[in-house]
């Protein structure tokens, strides 16, 4: 049987693993301009005021750095981070556990917090407004309520969609961040900065390049270094150029735009199969053999945003910008 993942300690090794090149505090932290200045404010007045951070609510596409965020405002809040996610808490008992366990200020971190069900949401509410949980003893006619004081924490939510979160769960947030794609200049520097962690040398075309191919998304940009470093260490003298950079990523099947063979396959199908479109989302999904969430969580943001699919009423429709990219003739 499949194990489940039900303590944060789990949760907790994962996030030891990207550790080495998660920046510690604000100011080391490149990018997301607008979330950055507003927590800024926010930390500072509340460690003025000797009080836990309001609760924050991270949304947008994976990778962008929600939990590094939350590592850095436990950081600067000066207190224990707890890292958990929505689909690893099945039970209200479980939740309240959590809840119950964590220390006065403490932060907890809720990845995926839109894939909470509807009973462990429910002990949220009280616990996010007035810091208490009420747990019911006893069964039948002897069941009473008794309610327990929490201290008090500050929860970090994070989700890809926040259109998802229902609304009372929306509303207990008092700091709604949302989170973009990082242009080139700012992945550039994060491969920079990744590269002297891994002690790895590398020029700033070598960057540039990596930068380029990585969607906007620093994981992606960590993780195409790593690849490109094994090439560079195996194939070439252990520096990262221009020339290995393209040499790996070109085998890596990354194209100049960052696509990869599923982005690729999605535009193709779309072309191929539904004329350009208009297709929908679940129609696209089951012709691909992909899941529709991860289409729409994880593929089409990127797609969209560099303009290579377009949203209308009647479904996603390729762009003439796809069709150029992909060398395909838009009239066939
Ligand atoms: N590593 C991953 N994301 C980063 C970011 N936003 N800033 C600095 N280093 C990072």
């Amino acid at each position: 049987m499949e194990k489940r993942v039900i303590s944060t300690d789990i949760m907790e090794e994962d996030y030891k693993i990207e550790n080495s090149l998660r920046p510690k505090l604000l100011s080391d932290y490149i990018g997301q301009t607008k979330a950055k200045e507003n927590l800024k404010i926010f930390i500072e007045a509340a460690k003025a005021r000797g009080e836990s951070l309001d609760h924050v609510l991270l949304y947008g596409p994976p990778g962008l750095g929600k939990t590094t965020l939350a590592g850095i405002i436990a950081n600067e809040m000066g207190v224990n981070l707890k890292i958990t996610s929505g689909p690893a808490i099945e039970k209200p008992g479980e939740i309240a556990s959590i809840l119950n366990n964590l220390q006065d200020g403490d932060l907890l971190f809720v990845d995926e917090i839109h894939r909470l069900n509807r009973q462990v949401e429910e002990v949220l509410y009280p616990a996010m407004e007035d810091f208490v949980i009420d747990i019911v003893i006893g069964k039948g006619a002897s069941a009473r309520s008794i309610r327990l004081d929490l201290p008090r924490f500050t929860l970090v939510g994070a989700t890809t969609r926040a259109g998802m979160l229902t609304a009372p769960l929306r509303d207990r947030f008092g700091v709604v961040n949302k989170l973009e794609f990082y242009s080139e200049e700012e992945l550039t520097t994060i491969v920079k900065r990744s590269a002297s962690v891994f002690k790895v040398e590398i020029d700033e075309r070598g960057a540039i390049e990596i930068a380029r191919r990585s969607r906007g998304t620093p994981r992606l940009a960590n993780r195409l270094l790593k690849r490109v470093r094994d090439f560079a260490q195996v194939k070439y003298d252990g520096k990262i150029t221009l020339e290995v950079a393209n040499f790996a990523l070109d085998l890596l099947e990354v194209d100049k735009y960052g696509l990869d063979n599923t982005d690729r396959g999605i535009l193709i199908t779309m072309i191929e199969k539904f004329a350009g479109g208009p297709v929908g989302l679940e129609t696209l999904a089951a012709s691909i053999g992909e899941d529709s969430g991860t289409i729409e969580d994880v593929y089409e943001p990127y797609l969209i945003q560099n303009g290579f699919i377009a949203r209308t009423p009647r479904g996603r429709v390729v762009t003439d910008r796809a069709y150029g990219h992909l060398g395909l003739d838009i009239n066939k």
